[in-house]
């Protein structure tokens, strides 16, 4: 069965505003200040002030009255709610997944990695095989697809990238022509779908539960 998954982007600028920090918590503001460089602190803590806005909106609550903690592997959850989500941001793009029902896991990437040179880390042997039966100037648009796909499917799981990425295959070369594809897992089937948010951007839902074709919803921070 169909369960509701919604997904956002949250356009990231090079500045946060004082009213993003302050829905910030005091691990939020200590990780955002860690940050060597002004422009990824600032897209963390926009990302992190859009997140709680959409998430206090589904659950009907106050952006700072969201407590977050995080599982044995490192996925976030929200203490007392039976919403989950996940989070992803890369350039000046955040994407976050939300569903009352499924687990779910985003990933989203605005470059592409040199892909010849760490196929051989992240792809499976059947993934590989079919990688090297592609033309070379279709290599970089599966490798970002399996990279987006693998990554999804991992962080829905929970593990993210502690599990070898090479240990499940998501189909490279053999991509259907929605962007869908079903992945069989430990026993459970993952469904996966791949999504763009601007003519740059690759990104894939991952949940354990069908996914109808994605809009986006967009907020601004
Ligand atoms: C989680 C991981 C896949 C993130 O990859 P990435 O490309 O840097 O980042 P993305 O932007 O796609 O995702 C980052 C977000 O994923 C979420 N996240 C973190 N760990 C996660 C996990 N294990 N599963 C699912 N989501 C996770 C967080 O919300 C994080 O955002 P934040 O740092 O702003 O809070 C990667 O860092 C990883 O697998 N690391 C190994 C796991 C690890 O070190 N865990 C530590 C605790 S045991």
């Amino acid at each position: 069965m169909e369960t509701a998954i919604r997904v956002w982007h949250i356009p990231l600028s090079v500045t946060a505003t004082p009213e993003a920090w302050n829905l910030l918590d005091a691990k939020e503001r200590t990780k955002a200040e860690r940050f060597v460089r002004d422009v990824d602190r600032n897209r963390y803590v926009g990302a992190h002030a859009g997140m709680r806005r959409i998430l206090a909106a589904e659950a009907s609550c106050r952006p700072t009255d969201l407590h977050f903690a995080v599982a044995a592997k490192g996925k976030p959850f929200l203490v007392g709610s039976a919403l989950r989500f996940n989070l992803s941001h890369s350039g000046d793009h955040a994407v976050l997944a939300i569903s009352a029902g499924a687990d779910v896991g985003i990933d989203v990437e605005t470059t592409a990695p040199n892909a010849d040179r760490i196929t051989h880390l992240v792809l499976s042997d059947r993934e590989l095989g079919a990688y090297r039966r592609l033309a070379p100037s279709e290599r970089e648009t599966a490798f970002l697809r399996v990279w987006t796909r693998k990554e999804a499917l991992l962080k829905a799981i929970g593990c993210g990238l502690l599990r070898d990425p090479r240990s499940v295959t998501v189909d490279v070369g053999e991509q259907v022509a929605d962007g869908s594809a079903a992945v069989e897992l430990d026993g459970t089937i993952w469904h996966l779908r791949d999504f763009a948010i601007a003519p740059d951007t690759s990104g894939c839902l991952a949940a354990n539960s069908p996914i109808p074709p994605i809009s986006i919803l967009s907020i601004d921070v």
